[in-house]
């Protein structure tokens, strides 16, 4: 049963590496080199290995493996056909990659020959006749969860504020109380029915600093959810997404309002402003690599270009061309003093024209699949909804 277990981890792992690594880098080799490793010590105990998924169970050869109830990627596979996998024979190598590959083109959606799976010798895959297992999650609508969830945003966004207030009054960042912000977002989001995604539009908090910061996290969040990355990591994405703008703690709210015709010297202070959140994050703590390196670095674009610009440029991190486009689609769909709110469809335009120079390619188009499928679970949330549900609550 454990190399069971281990095998379905190392291929989960190499479903997720695909969602964020483009084909070429060497992270998905080494992947999928310790996954076939796995499926190696798989077949060597068991024979011919048969894994079902069921809603909310997965089943090895006919027994449910505890461990694994509840996991994520058992629904994500029943969902797109792949309700049950057989290992026959040897597999090489060449075709487990060719496999994994097949299940990443059928996760985004995209187009696959009836054959695709035809040339696979070793796995055969496909439905088990449980339509309840196929059937996508049913939306029951965010109305009640959403409230509910929203009158918890308020007390997290009060704590936020108060923790950029610490940071503004030059004080020390807390970062026990950004981590307990990011957890409690991360529960909000999958505490109901169906998983949510609140747009915050909170007009007693700041909205370029708090309101903002809340909603990049929840939106990084919901993307690395939509690409299938683990807990640890998807936490990562929420502190990272608190913190990205810290360094705005050090600009007058009067030159945040702008949109251009900015002088010199606010123009310095604008681009300032990652340089200085990386600087607060690491004095606050050293261990906070990646989101100082997210904070660092999320006005700089694919091509290069951007800002700050480093002496000696380098590819910047996946999880901060990700939390780029969260911040792109908050900036955009929030109202501004000079401007109105985009709608849904404007903001993909702006995403698709600026995809390959401004935004990481396979990212853009993931994000751009995130808020086509989960349209419905994307929904604004203003003081009226949680004014409601503290009323519902009594
Ligand atoms: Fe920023
Ligand atoms: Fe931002």
């Amino acid at each position: 049963m454990i190399e069971a277990e281990r095998f379905l981890t190392s291929l989960a792992q190499a479903l997720s590496t695909a969602s964020l690594y483009e084909e070429d880098h060497p992270l998905r080799g080494k992947v999928l080199d310790q996954g076939f490793l796995r499926l190696q010590d798989l077949c060597d105990r068991s024979g011919e290995p048969v894994f079902t998924f069921m809603e909310d169970d997965v089943l090895f050869d006919g027994a449910p493996v505890r461990s694994l109830r509840s996991w994520m990627w058992a629904e994500r596979l029943a969902r797109v056909g792949v309700q049950r996998i057989e290992i026959v024979g040897s597999p090489e190598p060449d075709e487990y990659a060719e496999f994994v590959g097949i299940l990443c083109q059928r996760l985004r959606g995209e187009e696959h020959e009836s054959d695709d799976g035809a040339r696979l010798r070793s796995f055969r895959y496909g439905a088990v006749g449980i339509a309840s297992a196929a059937e996508p999650s049913v939306h029951h609508g965010a109305g009640e969860q959403g409230s509910r969830a929203v009158a918890g945003f308020l007390d997290e966004a009060s704590a936020l504020d108060w923790v950029l207030d610490e940071v503004r009054s030059g004080r020390e960042l807390q970062m026990l109380e950004v981590d307990l912000v990011a957890r409690a977002l991360g529960a909000a989001m999958r505490s109901g029915v169906d998983f949510l995604i609140p747009v915050l539009r909170l007009e007693e908090f700041d909205a370029f600093t708090t309101v903002h910061s809340m909603n990049v996290a929840i939106l990084s969040m919901a993307f690395g959810e939509f690409l299938g990355l683990d807990r640890k990591q998807i936490h990562q994405l929420g502190v990272a997404g608190i913190l990205h703008d810290l360094g705005k703690t050090r600009i007058p709210h009067a030159v945040l309002e702008k949109e251009s015709d900015f002088t010199d010297e606010e123009w310095t202070q604008v681009r300032s402003h990652p340089e200085i959140g990386a600087r607060l994050i690491l004095q606050s703590d050293e261990r906070l690599e990646i989101p100082a390196v997210v904070a660092y670095e999320h006005h700089m674009t694919y091509d290069g270009g951007g800002y700050p610009s480093p002496a000696r440029p380098r590819p910047c991190h996946p999880l901060s061309h990700l939390v780029q486009l969260a911040d792109v689609y908050d900036t955009l769909a929030a109202p501004r003093p000079y401007r109105a709110a985009l709608r849904r469809d404007q903001i993909v335009a702006v995403l698709t024209k600026g995809t390959g120079s401004a935004f990481d390619p396979h990212l853009a188009h993931g994000f751009k699949r995130m808020i086509a499928e989960w349209e419905t679970k994307m929904q604004v949330f203003d003081e009226r909804d949680a004014a409601e549900a503290s009323l519902a609550a009594t």
